[in-house]
């Protein structure tokens, strides 16, 4: 046993420390990296054979159980975790038809043409169609990467990939049980498979995003540790990929994507800035370790002789491969593209996605998990190591040279405008620097004066680079180059007073998604216009939910601590988007002195950044005015916090620097996160208002006695109401009282059916709701809230009872009644 581990410990050290080599090595003559491993792997098997010494290496094999139980969740969730949540969100409908129906479809044309031209019964050639029929991207996307190609492109090679793998596992295995139990495709047998199917794939897309959200949530406990996160988000990969398929039985790479996905996008603002890096770094390692090995031991595993024996088959089964792929490309990917919602994708597209369809170790996995008696098991193998190093080797190699035939690999005419602006700027400031050395005084003036002239010749090389750019471009490119420095202006500044506390999550969710969905749109041509802010899916669920509570249960805790956080997030976005709005104002001329743009396009932007700025101010200040100590409280929590965050950043400067232990910059993380945490907790008890001070300005309170006074008070039960909602519905039944401490409301009133009419505003200081009250009978009108506003409600019982303390109130009540039901 103890001999076993070394071996298997030599082993593993000996292919890792090729791989490395390899990555070099290969990067100079211009191999894709994981052809050259399958390469390497060959070369690897053949040597072991012939000298003893390197017979450790043969000790780790690849089994499909260390495929499918070790490596495949480390590389699922890899790229789940990173992928752009949002882009393949729009991209959905293309990546599940390919998925899906695409994967169906292949496996049925593979295995209709491998059983009518090879010796494989239509059984054994389905399983096999099956299996061929997962994509492993590695190679392609490592090339798009070194490339720059589209983003898009990427998302669909990548989340293509990522759902057909489970696709293909699941197929595999509902078809192998109808082989080795020797049935017939009965149509029962298909019906029973397509819900199945169906259970398994959705299960595990629940249960792996359940799993990733209780990772984020409990990564609260971890108190910014990066070593503990990164260990929770190892145990979540793998739990979700064990239960799900080990347990309950459904798909266990579907867990993997579910919590990647979630993970991965949660996480952008859940973990801090350097714990997001540590996962990052940390699982692209992960990622590389395994498909080092697998590539290695794939190439080592393959036995060339026996492949040729087969050769005749597996010519076939490749053909039968790339005409399978063929049709789901350029039959599928057409009709998925209309379907709505969706954006066409062109034929380079297509293109790229058809030969871009490498296989890989899913396909290998599960050839090698057949079982031993199954009489073809032997062919199948084969079949399936020629279709993927086929692909591997052909694919791999001629990537690159049809990306740059189709002119996938050039930048676009905004990209090189962009990057030429980059380039611009860099010189500048570099020139600046050169100069702020000559204050310095220690520098030798001839060196920067040489240095200077060398930056000066490189800045007017850069400017006419630009300049000539600029003549090629149409003025609506050069709008478009402009706004969307505008946009990432306002996003970096949306980040930044995240970062430093001074707006919460879900504001930065919000402002972010509606920045990235103006992105989007002025890529189609769109001027951004109108306040941003999108509301993401999980906020709008929120949100949702606390509508349905406020309509069942108004008073309840939950409902007005809702109420009094969305006043509080209304807020801080309108003050976000203010703040933002200025800085693109004031760079906005330097952005386009850069862009070389012409001064009607800069006075565009800025009328717009103007508008908003004016929309977000008015908003502030009607907040202020309705709310003053509401106001003032979200000012000190927000200070507090920035505040909070100094600190922190200074013990960890002095802490880098070796000034100070590290366990004292530890601790000083800690207290400040925990009350930063107590800050987020706790924000209604801060914010709302003392009704002593509102109540004195209610008419009829004026002349209660202090003891009565007290004895209301205790009564009253507050409820903060935001613009827009209804508080009482024309025609509902009704027994309590409004009094209005801030904001303003309308009154509308319908008649016989007719669109309502708004009767009247209410204002600090006005009742509303006692006609109901006074007659038992339904509400006469409808009231809803015109601003944000702070009212009391008071019970019928409490209102009889104030008024035999105070006959006063019953006059006023009473008094209000006759001269509204006049009006009426
Ligand atoms: P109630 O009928 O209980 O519910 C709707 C409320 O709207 C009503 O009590 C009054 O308080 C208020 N209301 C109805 N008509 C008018 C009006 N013309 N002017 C001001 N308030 C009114």
């Amino acid at each position: 046993m103890h001999g076993n581990v070394v071996t298997v410990v030599i082993a593993i050290v000996a292919l890792l420390l090729v791989a490395a080599v390899a990555a070099i090595g290969l990067k100079r003559i211009n191999l894709p990296y994981t052809v050259g491993l399958v390469i390497l792997g060959l070369l690897l098997g053949a040597l072991t054979e012939r000298f003893e010494t390197l017979e450790p290496l043969r000790s780790v094999t690849l089994s499909p159980e260390i495929i499918l139980f070790v490596f495949l969740p480390t590389l699922i969730f890899e790229s789940a975790f990173k992928m752009d949540s949002r882009l393949l969100s729009q991209n959905l409908a293309p990546v599940l038809s390919l998925a899906a129906p695409g994967l169906l479809l292949s496996t049925a044309i593979v295995g209709g043409l491998v059983a009518w031209l090879t010796p494989l019964p239509l059984g054994a050639a389905l399983v096999f169609g099956a299996l061929i029929s997962a994509t492993d991207p590695v190679a392609v996307i490592a090339l798009f990467h070194e490339l720059g190609a589209p983003k898009r492109l990427e998302i669909l090679v990548e989340g293509e990939s990522l759902f057909n793998d489970a696709t293909a596992i699941v197929l595999f295995g509902i078809l192998l049980a109808v082989v080795t139990e020797g049935g017939d495709f009965a149509w029962g047998t298909v019906g029973h498979g397509a819900t199945d199917f169906v259970r398994v794939f959705v299960g595990g897309l629940l249960v792996g995003g359940l799993i990733g959200y209780l990772m984020i949530r409990s990564i609260a406990l971890a108190h910014d540790e990066p070593l503990v996160e990164v260990a929770i988000s190892t145990v979540v990969a793998y739990t979700a990929f064990i239960a799900a398929e080990h347990y309950l039985h459904v798909s266990g790479v579907m867990a993997t994507v579910g919590a990647g996905v979630v993970i991965g996008t949660l996480g952008s603002t859940r973990f801090s800035g350097h714990v997001r890096e540590y996962l990052h770094q940390f699982w692209e390692y992960a990622a590389f370790v395994a498909n080092s090995l697998i590539f290695l031991l794939v190439g080592m595993s393959i036995p060339l002789g026996e492949l040729t024996h087969y050769a005749v088959p597996i010519v076939i089964a490749i053909g039968a491969m790339l005409v399978a792929r063929a049709v789901v490309i350029f039959g599928l990917v057409p009709v998925a593209s209309r379907l709505p919602g969706a954006e066409p994708i062109g034929l380079k597209y297509q293109s790229v996605l058809f030969w871009g369809g490498l296989r890989g170790a899913v396909a290998l996995a599960l050839a090698l998990s057949l079982p031993e008696d199954l009489p073809q098991r032997e062919l199948i193998i084969s079949l399936a190591i020629g279709a993927v190093l086929f692909t591997l080797v052909t694919g791999g190699l001629t990537m690159a040279p049809l990306m740059s035939v189709l002119g996938l690999d050039q930048p676009t005419l905004v990209e090189k405008v962009a990057r030429a602006q980059a380039a611009l700027a860099g010189k500048r400031e570099a020139l600046a620097r050169v100069t702020g050395m000559g204050t310095a005084g220690h520098f030798s003036t001839r060196l920067l004066r040489d240095l200077e002239q060398r930056y000066r010749g490189e800045e007017s090389e850069a400017e006419a680079l630009l300049e000539n750019l600029r003549r090629e471009c149409r003025t609506e490119e050069i709008r478009g180059v402009l706004w969307s420095e505008a946009l990432a202006v306002e996003r970096t500044v949306y980040r930044d007073l995240f970062e430093s506390g001074a707006i919460s999550e879900p504001v930065l969710r919000e402002l972010e998604l509606g920045v990235d969905l103006q992105r989007d749109g002025l890529k189609r041509g769109e001027i951004p216009h109108g306040m941003p802010g999108a509301t993401p899916i999980e906020l709008r669920l929120v949100d949702w939910a606390t509508r349905l509570a406020g309509s069942l249960l108004p008073r309840s805790q939950f409902v007005q601590t809702r109420r009094v956080q969305a006043l509080a997030a209304k807020y801080e976005r309108d003050a976000a988007v203010l703040e933002a709005s200025r800085r693109v104002m004031t760079e906005i001329d330097h952005i386009a002195e850069l862009a070389k743009a012409e001064p009607g396009l800069a006075d565009e932007c800025r009328r717009e950044y103007e508008s908003r700025s004016f929309m977000a101010m008015k908003r502030i200040d009607s907040v202020a005015e309705h709310f003053p100590e509401f106001v003032r409280a979200v000012q000190a929590q927000t200070a507090h916090r920035m505040a909070l965050d100094g600190e922190a950043d200074a013990v960890e400067k002095l802490a880098t620097a070796g000034l100070v232990p590290e366990s004292i910059a530890r601790e000083t993380r800690v207290s400040v996160k925990a009350t930063q945490r107590q800050l987020q907790r706790h924000p209604v008890s801060a914010l709302r208002p003392d009704p002593r001070d509102l109540l004195s300005r209610v008419p009829f309170f004026q002349n209660l006695k202090p003891d009565d006074f007290e004895r209301v008070l205790a009564r009253l039960v507050p409820r903060t109401v935001l613009t827009g909602e209804t508080i009482i519905r024309q025609g509902a039944r009704g027994d309590s009282l409004f009094l209005i401490a801030r904001g303003v409301v309308a009154v509308l009133i319908t008649k016989d059916g007719t669109p309502p009419q708004r009767v009247a505003s209410l204002h600090a200081g006005d009742f509303f709701g006692e006609m109901a009250l006074l007659t038992a009978a339904p509400r006469t009108a409808t009231v809803q809230a015109v601003t944000d506003c702070q009212l009391y409600e008071l019970s019928k019982q409490d209102v009889d009872a104030l008024c035999e303390v105070c006959p006063g109130v019953k006059e006023a009540l009473m008094e209000a009644y006759r001269a509204r039901k006049s009006a009426d």
